[in-house]
C-alpha cells in the first residue's frame, strides 16, 4: 500500500498556485526528465523543496533548496550562485557526462555538478529528506555510494547530518561560505571550515584573514565555544580519523528545524544557528559567534588573556608585561606581551599553572592522545622550544597532552568552561613565586599566632578579672 502511495507520488503532481501552473515532480529525476523553471521537487519526506527562485531586490533566477514548510522562503543551498539566469528560462537536467547541468533555452551552460568518474554510469537524482540531493547509479548496489552530493558542496548552511570538514583520500574540504548579502547568493568573503594547520579548531576568515577561532576539539566541544554543550536539540561531534575530519552536528527530535548558517552583512560575518519557531511563525537564533570583542581573533596579542567583562579586554599573564606599553594603554592591544624573565631554558626553569582559559591557537603545537599530564609535564620541560603544555582532552578529569612551540596567542577567559594551561617561566619568576608564597605563609602563621596570643592574653585578663571580682563579692557580702 506503502509503495502504491509512493509509486503514485512518483509521478508528476499537478498544483495550481497563483494562476501560473507548478508542476512537482516528486524525488528522483531520471535522464529523460528535467525541471524547469516553475517547477519544483520535493524531498521524500517534504521538508525540503528545490526549484528556482530570486531572493528580494532582484530578478536573477537561481536553483536552490529551501524549506517546504516554512513561510518565509529560507533557502539552505544554491546551485548556480556565481552565474544567475536573468530569465526564468533555465531548467535543471542530468548531462550527458553523468552530470547535473543547469542550462537556459539557448542551452547556454550556467552551472554544472562535477562530472562522474563512473563513465558508464546510470545516474538517477534523488532528493533526500535532509536535504541533500544526491546523484545515484542505478545499477550500484550500494545505496549509501553516489556520484555526487549537494552536501559535499555546502554554500552558507549547515543542516543537520552534513560534514564540515576534510575528505583525506578525495582531497575535499567541505566548508560554509557567506553570501554576499542577505540578497546576494554571490560568494560572500566569509568562510567557515575545519583548519589542518592547528589541531581539530575551525575558523571563521574574512577572505584569507582569520577572523574567529573556535579553539581545538577537547573531547567535549571546540575549547572556545563554551555554549556548545549536551542540550536536548541536538548532538554534535568532531569526527578525526585517517580519513577524515569533520565537525556534524545532528537532530535529536527530527521534528526540530535547525540550520547553522554563515551570515554576512556589509561590516561584519556571523555563524549563526537558528531554531524555527511555529507559534510565532519567526526563526530564532540560539548561538551567533562572535559574541563579544574577545571572539576577535587574536586581539591581545601574544600572552596576554583577554576578559570581556573588563573595559579593557587585554591584559597581560601574570609574568609578562605590554611589548609596546604606550600601544598597550591607547588600547590597541595587538602586539601582545613579552615576559618579563626571559627563558631560555636554563636549570630550575618549570611552569605555573593559568586555569580557566580558552587555549591559545594550536598552529604547529603537537599532539599525544594516550600522555597522561604529568608525561606531558617532562616532555615539554625537555624540550627547549616547548612553551606550554595542557590535556588535550578535558573528558574524565583530564587525558592526553598538547605541548605548544610557538608565541601562545587568542586565549581568553572562560573561568568554569576553561582549562587550565601550564606555561614555562624563568626560574626567578617561580622563585618569587616561590617566595611570595613564603611570604604568604609567614604572615599566616605570624597573624595566627599573634590571634592565638590575643586569645590567650584575654583568657587569662578575663580569668583574673573574675577572681579577683568574685573576691570582691565576697567580701562586700560578707
Ligand atoms: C526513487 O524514489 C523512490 C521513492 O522515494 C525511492 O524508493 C527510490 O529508491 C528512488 N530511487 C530510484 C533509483 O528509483
Ligand atoms: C541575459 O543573459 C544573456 C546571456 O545569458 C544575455 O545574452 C542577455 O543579453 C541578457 N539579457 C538581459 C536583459 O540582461
Ligand atoms: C564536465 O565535462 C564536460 C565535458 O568534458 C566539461 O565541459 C565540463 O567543464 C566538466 N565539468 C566539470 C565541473 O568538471
Ligand atoms: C518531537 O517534537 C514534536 C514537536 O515538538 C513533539 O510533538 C514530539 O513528541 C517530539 N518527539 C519526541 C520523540 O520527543
Ligand atoms: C573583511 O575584509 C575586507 C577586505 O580585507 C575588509 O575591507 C573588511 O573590513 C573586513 N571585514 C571585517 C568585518 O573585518
Amino acid at each position: 500500500m506503502v509503495a502504491l502511495y509512493s509509486l503514485m507520488i512518483y509521478f508528476f503532481i499537478l498544483t495550481v498556485f497563483s494562476q501560473s501552473i507548478i508542476i512537482v515532480v516528486a524525488y528522483n529525476l531520471t535522464a529523460s526528465q528535467s525541471i524547469i523553471d516553475g517547477q519544483t521537487m520535493i524531498s521524500q519526506g517534504g521538508t525540503f523543496e528545490l526549484g528556482f527562485f530570486s531572493p528580494s531586490n532582484t530578478k536573477n533566477r537561481y536553483l536552490g533548496i529551501w524549506y517546504k514548510k516554512i513561510p518565509v522562503q529560507t533557502v539552505v543551498w544554491v546551485a548556480n550562485r556565481d552565474l544567475p539566469l536573468n530569465d526564468t528560462s533555465g531548467v535543471l537536467k542530468l548531462g550527458s557526462t553523468g552530470n547535473l547541468v543547469i542550462v537556459n533555452q539557448g542551452e547556454s551552460f550556467f552551472w554544472s555538478s562535477s562530472n562522474s568518474s563512473v563513465a558508464s554510469a546510470e545516474p538517477v537524482l534523488e532528493f533526500l529528506e535532509s536535504g541533500n540531493l544526491v546523484l545515484r547509479d542505478m545499477r550500484s548496489v550500494d545505496s549509501g555510494s553516489y556520484l555526487w552530493q549537494s552536501f559535499d558542496y555546502p554554500g552558507d548552511t549547515l543542516l543537520p547530518g552534513m560534514k564540515l570538514g576534510w575528505n583525506f583520500k578525495t582531497g575535499m574540504n567541505r566548508y560554509l561560505s557567506s553570501w554576499e548579502n542577505f540578497d546576494d547568493p554571490t560568494r560572500g568573503s566569509f568562510t567557515y571550515g575545519m583548519d589542518l594547520t592547528g589541531y581539530l579548531e575551525s575558523y571563521i576568515r574574512n577572505g584569507s584573514n582569520k577572523y574567529y577561532r573556535s579553539g581545538s576539539w577537547n573531547g567535549l566541544r571546540f575549547a572556545g565555544a563554551p555554549d556548545l554543550k549536551p542540550n536536548p536539540i541536538f548532538t554534535y561531534e568532531v569526527v578525526h580519523n585517517a580519513d577524515e575530519i569533520y565537525y556534524m552536528y545532528q537532530l535529536v527530535n527530527k521534528s526540530i528545524i535547525l540550520r547553522l548558517v554563515l551570515t554576512q552583512t556589509s561590516t561584519e560575518g556571523h555563524l549563526q544557528r537558528f531554531t524555527w519557531v511555529e507559534r510565532t511563525n519567526s526563526w530564532v537564533f540560539l548561538v551567533s559567534i562572535p559574541r563579544d570583542r574577545c571572539d576577535d581573533y587574536a586581539i591581545c596579542g601574544a600572552y596576554s588573556t583577554c576578559d570581556a567583562t573588563n573595559v579593557a579586554v587585554c591584559q597581560c599573564l601574570k609574568g609578562f608585561k605590554p611589548k609596546s606599553p604606550q600601544d598597550w594603554t591607547g588600547t590597541d592591544w595587538s602586539e601582545g606581551c613579552e615576559r618579563e624573565e626571559s627563558v631560555n631554558c636554563t636549570k630550575g626553569e618549570g611552569f605555573i599553572k593559568f586555569t580557566g582559559l580558552r587555549p591559545p591557537e594550536t598552529t604547529g603545537s603537537w599532539v599525544n592522545a594516550s600522555m597522561n599530564l604529568e608525561e606531558c609535564r617532562v616532555k615539554c620541560l625537555n624540550n627547549c622550544s616547548c612553551m606550554a603544555y595542557a590535556n588535550s582532552d578535558v573528558r574524565g578529569g583530564g587525558n592526553g597532552c598538547i605541548m605548544w612551540f610557538t608565541d601562545l596567542i587568542d586565549i581568553r577567559q572562560l573561568n568554569d568552561a576553561g582549562q587550565d594551561i601550564y606555561i614555562r617561566m624563568a626560574a626567578s619568576e617561580l622563585d618569587s613565586k616561590a617566595n611570595s608564597r613564603m611570604k604568604e605563609r609567614v604572615i599566616i602563621i605570624v597573624c595566627t599566632s599573634f590571634a592565638i596570643g590575643v586569645i590567650v592574653f584575654c583568657l587569662g585578663s578575663w580569668y583574673i578579672w573574675k577572681k579577683r571580682s568574685s573576691k570582691g563579692m565576697a567580701l562586700s557580702s560578707s
